[in-house]
This record gives structure tokens, C-alpha cells and sequence, in this order.
């Protein structure tokens, strides 16, 4: 087991890329085997999460070649119809895509019910509802949902809640139905915006992605495409934060800054000085920041996988702050590391309520899932001393070398191997990774 050993204290400056977006890639890559024809996916990013879920690809016999470090030639012409079990899809939330995406090409789907970040409950009716409204009878027995149909037929779809999976499930298996399927109460996010647009360069007729109604009329077949993967803003506003929390000054390139506007309000909010040019943000923080108090919503709203990075940052902040998460029920599981550095932060059911210290002290924190694990990490690069952050496989799930990136802006971070592997023994041989 590796590990991140932190000394904190040092502003970060420079200036980095930000890498493709994972929460785009995990649908686009599954969408990739609903044609016959070779897909080119680029600007994929290489973290786990796309490793496990092209793993899943091949599994059902899908030809995937790596043909540069973020570009895939995926060729889905040869896939086994059968059970989706790899060790791989349990591991991932994004391998329920492969259901919408089998659905829709096959008419039946056999796929492991994924795991996926522990946040809280991640129920799937609203897919279910979606696939059943499109004709697919759904069942879930020995762990795999099984979804078959004679024929899939558009139909109008309200989901109860904003779901980006749901939406994205239901506007894939409905890319491939007789007839028009329409999605009311639709998730906007960016990634649900660059699948539309990846299945409409298949051939796919979808209307309205990035509205809360998207309309989808069902084509026979979808083609080949060469696709380019939107920048991810979570990877972005991460950054943005860490500058913040360090009173840096941090340049992050190919971004699209329409993306990370919650991010920069609230930035500007308490303080922070934010320059934007057509596809780069500058954060700069030279003083003390400020209160404020932010609630977590779809988007355009301030994104949940930016709500542990916000609450590290306020908790450096002077004044009261408070951080109400509305997506998730378990995402502040972070709250109790962050207090053994110091952090005055009390959760009363999905609220944090923060009272600003002016320093948090290095020690040693288990990060609980992959945004509140980088979350810790820059609540570590701002605090005095050394700290360890354990269970970092969460964080590279969904973080591209993120001690590389780090340290090409002045962070003293390095990757050390467990003496046993064990997260409770602390004792690290001194043998550097990377
Ligand atoms: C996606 O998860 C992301 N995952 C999450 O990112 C992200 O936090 C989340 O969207 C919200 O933006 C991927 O893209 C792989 P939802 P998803 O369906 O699709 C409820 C990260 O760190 N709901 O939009 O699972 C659900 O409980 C990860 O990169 C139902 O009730 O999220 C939640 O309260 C973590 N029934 C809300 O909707 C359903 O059928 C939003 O969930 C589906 C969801």
C-alpha cells in the first residue's frame, strides 16, 4: 500500500493541464461498443476508474487499442453476450452505463451492480424506471440487474430526481429505440452535455442536452466516430481550491471556464483575486479569505464533488461558514480527519457548520473516498508539518499523477510504501515511489 507523505506550509505557484474529464469518459467509453464500427476516443484521462472500466469493456470481448496515453480505438463488433462480471465492473459506479448502453444495442443487458465511492446510498430506480418506460423488462437477482426487451419504444420519461446517471443510462439505451423519448427534469452537467454530443457524432438525434428536457429520436444504427473528452472541472476546481487554501497563485490550463462558474463566484466571494481567459482560470489568494456558505445542487449549482475542497478552504477562513450537502448523505466523512488537524467543524445531519482556524497541523489521515481525499490532501499541503494521507486509491480513481501535478507547483509531496499495508501501522519504509 502507498501513501502520500505531505510537508505542508509552501504557497503552490505555476501553472498546470487539466486532464480529460472521468466523470465523461466512464459513459462516452461505454457508449464506444454501440456501434460495430471503431470508435477513437482522446483526452481520456488515466486513472483507475477508465482502467476498470475499459477492463469491463474487454471482458464481453471488446477490442480496445491504447494507441497514445489518453487515446483509445475501441472496436465493440465481436461482444460476447453474457453476464458483465469482471472484477472490474463491481469496482465502479460508471459500469452501470454498460447497461443503457448494452440495452440499447442489444436489447438485453446483464451487468453486476456497481459499487462505486461510498457517499451515502446510491439507489438506481430512476434507471430502472427509464428502462422499463422504454419497453425493458428489469430484474435484479444474484447481484446482477438483467434488463431484456423484444423491442424498445421512445416514451416520455419524468425522473423524481435530477440524476446524472439515470439521465445518461436512459438517453443511451433511448439513442436506439423505435420513436421519441423524451426526458423531463434531465441532469445538465457538462458530462451529460459531452455524451449527447459524442452519440449525436455516432449518428445519435438528441436535442436539448444541457436543458432539464432532452429529446432523443431513436436511430437504427449508430457509426464510428473520432471523439475529444471535455476538460474534467472537478479535477480543475480541485486545483483552484488547493491554490486558495495555500494563499498560492495558480494558473490551470485547458478548461472551459463556463464550466467552474459556481466554483469562481464563490471563490471571488471570499476573497480570492480569479483571472479567466478563453481556456485557463488564474486563482490568486494573498490574504486571509473569508466566510461564506454554500449548498450543494445539480448544476449549474455548486457540484457535490466539490463540497469536502470548499469546506477544507473555509475552514482556513475567518468567520463561520456553512457547508449544506443536499446530494449526498455520508459526504462528510472527511470532517473527523480534518478535525485531528485542528479544523473546528461541527456536522449536524447534512450540514457542516465551520468556525475558521488560522492553521491546521500535519498528522496522519485516511482519505474515506476519492473528492475527500484530495480534499485532505489540501487541507495537508496548508497545514504546518508533515502529514500522511493513507488509502490513496481512492484519490487516484479520479486524480491524473496528482503528486506530479502538485509538485510541478512547488508542493513537497511524495509517494511512500506502507511498511505492511496496513493503514493503522504507521510505521513507512523510506522508499519513495514517485
Ligand atoms: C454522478 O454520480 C457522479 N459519478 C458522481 O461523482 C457525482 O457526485 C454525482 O453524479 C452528482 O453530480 C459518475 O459520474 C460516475 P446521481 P451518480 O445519479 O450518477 C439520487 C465522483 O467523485 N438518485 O446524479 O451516481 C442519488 O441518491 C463521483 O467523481 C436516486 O434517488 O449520481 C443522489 O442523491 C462521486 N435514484 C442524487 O440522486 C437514482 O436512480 C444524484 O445522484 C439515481 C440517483
Amino acid at each position: 500500500m502507498n501513501f502520500y507523505s505531505v510537508r505542508g506550509g509552501t504557497p503552490l505557484s505555476g501553472e498546470i493541464e487539466i486532464a480529460g474529464a472521468k466523470n465523461a469518459a466512464l459513459p462516452i467509453l461505454a457508449a464506444s461498443i454501440m456501434t460495430d464500427e471503431t470508435v477513437t476516443v482522446e483526452n481520456v484521462p488515466d486513472v483507475s476508474d477508465i482502467r476498470a472500466i475499459i477492463s469491463a469493456i474487454e471482458s464481453i470481448g471488446t477490442k480496445v487499442v491504447k494507441t497514445s496515453p489518453h487515446t483509445y480505438e475501441i472496436n465493440g463488433s465481436h461482444i460476447v453476450d453474457g453476464p458483465v462480471d469482471d472484477d472490474a465492473v463491481r469496482k465502479i459506479r460508471g459500469s452501470y452505463y454498460l447497461i443503457g448502453a448494452l440495452l440499447g444495442k442489444y436489447k438485453h443487458a446483464e451487468v453486476s451492480l456497481p459499487k462505486g465511492c461510498n457517499i451515502g446510498l446510491r439507489p438506481i430506480d430512476q434507471h430502472v424506471k427509464g428502462f422499463r418506460a422504454l419497453g425493458a423488462e428489469v430484474r435484479i437477482e444474484h447481484g446482477m440487474i438483467v434488463a431484456d426487451a423484444a423491442e424498445l419504444t421512445g416514451s416520455h420519461i419524468y425522473l423524481d430526481v435530477v440524476s446524472v446517471g439515470a439521465t445518461i443510462n436512459i438517453m443511451m439505451a433511448a439513442s436506439r429505440t423505435k420513436g421519441l423519448t423524451i426526458i423531463e427534469n434531465a441532469a445538465k452537467e457538462p458530462h451529460v452535455v459531452d455524451l449527447a454530443n459524442f452519440l449525436n457524432s455516432m449518428g445519435a438525434q438528441i436535442k436539448g442536452a444541457g436543458t432539464d428536457v432532452i429529446r432523443i429520436r431513436g436511430v437504427q444504427s449508430l457509426h464510428g466516430t473520432d471523439y475529444s473528452i471535455i476538460p474534467d472541472q472537478i479535477e480543475a476546481g480541485t486545483y483552484m481550491f488547493a491554490a486558495a487554501a495555500t494563499r498560492g497563485d495558480v494558473t490551470i490550463h485547458s478548461i472551459i471556464p463556463k464550466h467552474l462558474e459556481s466554483l469562481t463566484a464563490k471563490l471571488r466571494e471570499i476573497g480570492c483575486q480569479i483571472e479567466e481567459s478563453d481556456d485557463a482560470v488564474r486563482v490568486v489568494a494573498t490574504r486571509r479569505l473569508s466566510n461564506t456558505h454554500v449548498k450543494t445542487l445539480p448544476y449549474p449549482g455548486f457540484p457535490t464533488d466539490m463540497q469536502p475542497q470548499i469546506s477544507v478552504v473555509l475552514g482556513l477562513s475567518s468567520g463561520t461558514s456553512i457547508v449544506t450537502e443536499s446530494i449526498f448523505e455520508s459526504r462528510f466523512k472527511y470532517v473527523d480527519e480534518l478535525i485531528r488537524m485542528g479544523a473546528q467543524i461541527k456536522v449536524e445531519g447534512n450540514t457542516a457548520i465551520i468556525d475558521g482556524v488560522e492553521k491546521y497541523s500535519g498528522t496522519s489521515i485516511v482519505a474515506p473516498d476519492l473528492r475527500a481525499g484530495a480534499a485532505l490532501v489540501i487541507a495537508a499541503l496548508a497545514a504546518d508539518g508533515v502529514s500522511q494521507i493513507h488509502d490513496i486509491q481512492y484519490i487516484e480513481r479520479g486524480y491524473e499523477d496528482f503528486p506530479g501535478k502538485l509538485r510541478t507547483l512547488g508542493a513537497d509531496i511524495v509517494v511512500l510504501e506502507e511498511a505492511d499495508g496496513s493503514t493503522d501501522d504507521l510505521r513507512a519504509q523510506i522508499h519513495r515511489v514517485s
